[in-house]
């Protein structure tokens, strides 16, 4: 292992530790990291919730949680080498209030010995943010700490600002890791290999060659037992500020300098900084039938569970090109694709297109099939001259064989080793929710849909006259 990939000695507190997120994800994150040897030489991790268990109690969950959501066979050795690793305080961490968690923190810090370092990992509910990085600096915990801040971080543009200004009163922006799953997915980072490692792309990455681009993430499941947190949210806050704009900013942005943080940082403001304001025409809001009826959700509710929005970007590489992006819960299939369609040349000798998405394109699948694949139209053999769907296509399982190293442990292990390369900027976020200011004021109205659906037919009107593609098309 090169020494620059193992982190440092640290205590990792999580607060939020028993909820959702710490269970499928954070908790089997780190225990897979300990397996593949990313985890420090020494460590300890705390969890915070407001929940009354003991520290066995924490590590039973842990347990339960590695075995739900981590696939693969748990060594008792190696089971109970990293419990015991694991405590638990219930303790409130407040700016008024900081001692008793503060006091955990020091406890294990004497333990590991030396000055570990302190990351952090806010997985509770945006609202807690500034006041828990109060507590930080009340807690005398500034100094050596790293803090992961889950999205969404802020609600809208002065909200966003606000917490901004907050946090740095207390953390250096060097110090702050807003994170963003899909950032940490392997096809998502491959995103940038794609374009530029390679000759025969970024060419016709441009206005001059591309129709239109689509960034398209539906899902099968509903909100779960997040009606809570969902009902407060709503589809463009869970997805399109945060996922979808981030996997926007992988494929129009211009060639950062070098691959890291701070270039990729410029770059990716630069792009949000181009996106012209939505307005109430650019967007549809869709909110599935049934989902009033869910456990939690207000009956009057109107919160949207499905977004789609075009947008367009007014720079030189991008000018005239629209970008549709559409994302929604209990949607007919989970296929997520970013498609770059490509201009159409003269086809009058052959005909009309077949098919119905008739474009020639490039489809980066991101999920569940990861891969790439290039969409032409090739002459169907046979002794007339007619055309038909043809693609190519690159597989990761089929190329690398290898599994992919899962997000969170990707970019919990960056935050480990300080590499912010990954993680959003203060200013990205800040432009991105300048672009939504207005339809975050004045939203148009939920349009109903129905489950199994590819959403409101207002979304096909929205693209019309071109077409989403759908997963099934090659
Ligand atoms: C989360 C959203 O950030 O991403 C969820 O809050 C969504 O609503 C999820 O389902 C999708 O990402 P993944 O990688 O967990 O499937």
């Amino acid at each position: 292992m090169p020494d620059d990939l193992v982190p440092a000695d640290h205590v990792i507190t999580i607060f939020g530790a028993c909820g959702d997120l710490a269970r499928r994800s954070l908790l089997p994150a780190l225990w897979h990291l300990g397996r593949e040897g990313l985890l420090p030489g020494s460590f300890r991790v705390i969890g915070n919730s407001l929940e009354d268990l003991t520290t066995d109690d924490f590590r039973a969950l842990a347990r339960r949680a590695v075995e739900e959501f981590s696939p693969g066979d748990i060594s008792e050795d190696a089971w109970s080498e990293f419990s015991d690793k694991l405590s638990y305080t219930s303790g409130q961490f407040k700016p008024d209030d900081a001692g008793p968690v503060t006091e955990t923190i020091r406890t294990a810090e004497a333990e590991l010995g030396g000055s570990p370092r302190r990351l952090f990992y806010f997985a509770v509910p945006p609202s807690a943010y500034s006041s828990l990085t109060e507590a930080i600096g009340a807690g005398g915990l500034k100094e050596r700490s790293r803090v992961i801040y889950e999205k969404p971080f802020g609600s809208d543009l002065d909200a966003t600002c606000k917490l901004n200004a907050e946090v740095h009163e207390v953390l250096d922006e060097s110090q702050v890791y807003r994170i963003d799953h899909f950032l940490g997915k392997e096809t998502v980072q491959n995103i940038l290999a794609l374009r530029f490692a390679n000759g025969m792309f970024e060419p016709v990455w441009d206005a001059q060659h591309i129709d239109h681009v689509q960034i398209d993430i539906p899902e099968t499941l509903g909100i779960g037992t997040r009606a809570g947190f969902y009902e407060t949210i709503g589809a463009m806050k869970d997805m399109i500020v945060t996922h979808l704009f981030q996997v926007l900013t992988f494929v129009a942005m211009e060639p950062p300098a070098r691959l890291a943080a701070d270039d990729l940082m410029v770059e990716k403001t630069k792009l949000m900084s181009c996106l012209q304001p939505l307005g109430r025409d650019d967007v549809v809001r869709g909110q599935y039938v049934g989902y009033r009826d869910e456990a939690g959700v207000a009956p009057d509710s109107q919160t949207e569970t499905f977004f789609a929005a075009r947008l367009a970007i007014d720079n030189w590489r991008w000018s005239g090109v629209p970008f549709f992006l559409r994302t929604g819960k209990r949607l007919a299939g989970k296929q997520w694709s970013v498609t770059l369609a490509f201009k159409q040349p003269p086809r009058t000798m052959f005909g009309d297109p077949p098919g119905d998405f008739s474009y020639d394109h490039l489809a980066l699948e991101l999920a569940p099939a990861e891969g790439i694949s290039l969409g032409f139209l090739a002459k169907r053999p046979g002794p007339t001259f007619s055309l038909a769907p043809a693609s190519m296509n690159f597989a990761y399982d089929g190329s690398f064989g290898s599994k992919l190293i899962g997000a969170y442990e990707r970019l919990i292990h960056d935050a480990l080793i300080g590499d912010r390369t990954l993680f959003t900027s203060a200013e990205t976020l800040e432009a991105a929710w300048h672009a939504l200011e207005a339809i975050t004021k004045d939203p148009p109205p939920v349009e109903p849909y129905d489950q199994g659906s590819w959403g409101p037919g207002k979304a096909e009107a929205l693209i019309a006259p071109r077409r989403w593609r759908q997963p099934t098309q090659p």
